[in-house]
């Protein structure tokens, strides 16, 4: 088993975070699936740009911006490990920022079976898609972000912690959040890229290396 912090790596940037106004957030620009909600990397109004800065400084970057909503009313995303347009299931990074609802803890899951699990598109649309070449956006009228779901009775615990201000999260593995209490939780979940390789995202221990100076201790 992987040690706890190879799940959630909790980071320092200072008090603030990658919204330039967290009482912003309800004006990202919305999915069609009520949950979601999309921030472009380059849109200044909601981006703050010393946080983006100190992602670059050390040979990262931030491929595409979401933000994610549990409301009483929908406490609880499905288990999944993220793909999205990649093929790395097994590891896949993160920075995640939870605004609101801090008492909500990421669980992280075994599949039992590995060979059992379905490739799912995001169930309606996702509106917008980031090209990180000519870094804008463009409208899509149908989704290509995907997810490896697991069904609950395949999977066992492994390992569940908060997500903090921020933390570089492991999002290959397995995982969900379930909503504690009535608090609405949003999550601005920044998908990460390395430089040096700049159309694949980067794996979790190269991105915690080179944000090493940047751990929370
Ligand atoms: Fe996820």
């Amino acid at each position: 088993m992987k040690s706890s912090n190879e799940y959630i790596l909790h980071l320092d940037f200072g008090a603030d975070g990658i919204l330039k106004d967290p009482d912003n957030i309800e004006k990202t620009h919305k999915d069609k699936n009520p949950e979601l909600m999309y921030i472009w990397t380059g849109h200044p109004e909601f981006v703050n740009q010393r946080v983006v800065d100190i992602i670059e400084s050390v040979g990262l970057f931030i491929l595409a911006i979401d933000v994610f909503k549990l409301v009483p009313e929908n406490d609880t995303w499905v288990v999944h490990s993220d793909v999205g347009l990649w093929d790395r299931q097994e590891d896949s990074v993160k920075i995640n920022w939870i605004y609101g609802n801090q008492q909500s803890p990421m669980i992280f899951y075994k599949p039992k079976d590995p060979s059992k699990y379905e490739i799912r598109a995001l169930p309606l649309f996702t509106t917008f898609i980031a090209d990180p070449v000519l870094k804008q956006i463009t409208e899509q009228g149908k989704t290509d972000s995907k997810y490896v779901y697991y069904d609950h009775n395949n999977v066992e615990e492994i390992y569940q912690g908060l997500v903090g201000f921020p933390s570089l999260v492991q999002s290959g593995v397995p995982h969900t959040v379930r909503l504690i209490g009535e608090e609405p939780r949003y999550c601005i979940s920044a998908i990460i890229g390395d430089k040096s390789e700049p159309f694949k995202p980067a794996t979790f221990s190269n991105a915690a290396s080179k944000l090493q100076q940047y751990w929370l201790q």
